[in-house]
């Protein structure tokens, strides 16, 4: 492929046997995604976790990463392939909905990501961005007490760190890249897809931050904007 490095690569076996996805990590995507059918693409699928909520909502869940090693635990999952979700390998228009679960931190190129996923989406067709929460999580954000998270000086420092409160994590194993809230929200219509609703999760202070964004129909198709 164009040479990116699969980093999930060196830890896949250590998340497929001891990571725990965050529960409420499910019902967000549901409640965003809705009941639907047809195909439903998650990039950056992973291991292959949220095939069984993606299907247990009429969809066809099918999945795409960088990593062969977390692949290989999610075949048999769900139908995947190894790609990178700046070159989706699929036609214009041709998807009805697309997912990106807890993915957005790992790719610096999510803009780019975006491009394609509105790109693949057919007209009306509908994309569900579940991430870290941009305020709350990152390089800059001590959470060792759940009950007062410490922010420290960094949240505009948009560089990619291994930097975490906890040595046991996938952040200290892989890095992250951090998208101040903005950023984030801004490269959805830069994108050229339309906000439509939003969600937070987990208590007291959320951890994830989900947004569910959809390709306008013919009429109401409206080119990417340019970014400020
Ligand atoms: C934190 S894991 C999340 C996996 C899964 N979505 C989940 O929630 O369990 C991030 C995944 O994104 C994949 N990834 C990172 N950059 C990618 C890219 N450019 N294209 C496709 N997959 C990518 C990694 O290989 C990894 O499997």
């Amino acid at each position: 492929m164009d040479g990116v490095k699969a980093a999930y690569d060196e830890i896949a076996d250590w998340y497929e046997r001891e990571f725990q996805p965050l529960p409420g990590l499910y019902r967000q995507l549901g409640d965003l995604l809705g009941s639907g059918t047809g195909l439903c693409l998650e990039i950056g699928c992973g291991t292959g976790a949220h095939a069984e909520t993606v299907r247990s909502l009429g969809w066809t869940p099918i999945g795409l990463d960088l990593s062969t090693k977390m692949l290989g635990y999610a075949n048999g999952r769900l139908p995947v392939a190894r790609a990178n979700a700046e070159h989706l390998p699929f036609a214009d228009d041709s998807l009805p909905a697309v997912v990106s679960v807890m993915v957005h931190t790992d790719m610096p190129g999510y803009p780019a990501v975006l491009r394609e996923v509105r790109r693949v989406l057919r007209p009306g067709g509908v994309f569900v961005h579940v991430g870290v929460h941009p305020c709350f999580c990152g390089h800059f954000a001590d959470r060792a007490d759940p009950a007062s998270i410490v922010i420290t000086p960094g949240y505009h420092d948009g560089s990619w760190t291994k930097k975490s409160w906890t040595d046991q994590g996938v952040r200290n194993r892989v890095g992250a890249a951090h998208w101040p809230a903005h950023q984030l929200l801004n490269a959805f219509p830069e994108a050229g897809l339309t906000l439509e609703r939003f969600g937070e999760g987990d208590e007291p202070t959320p951890i994830t931050f989900s947004v569910r964004a959809r390709k306008q129909c013919t009429g109401g198709h409206r080119e990417p904007v340019a970014a400020a």
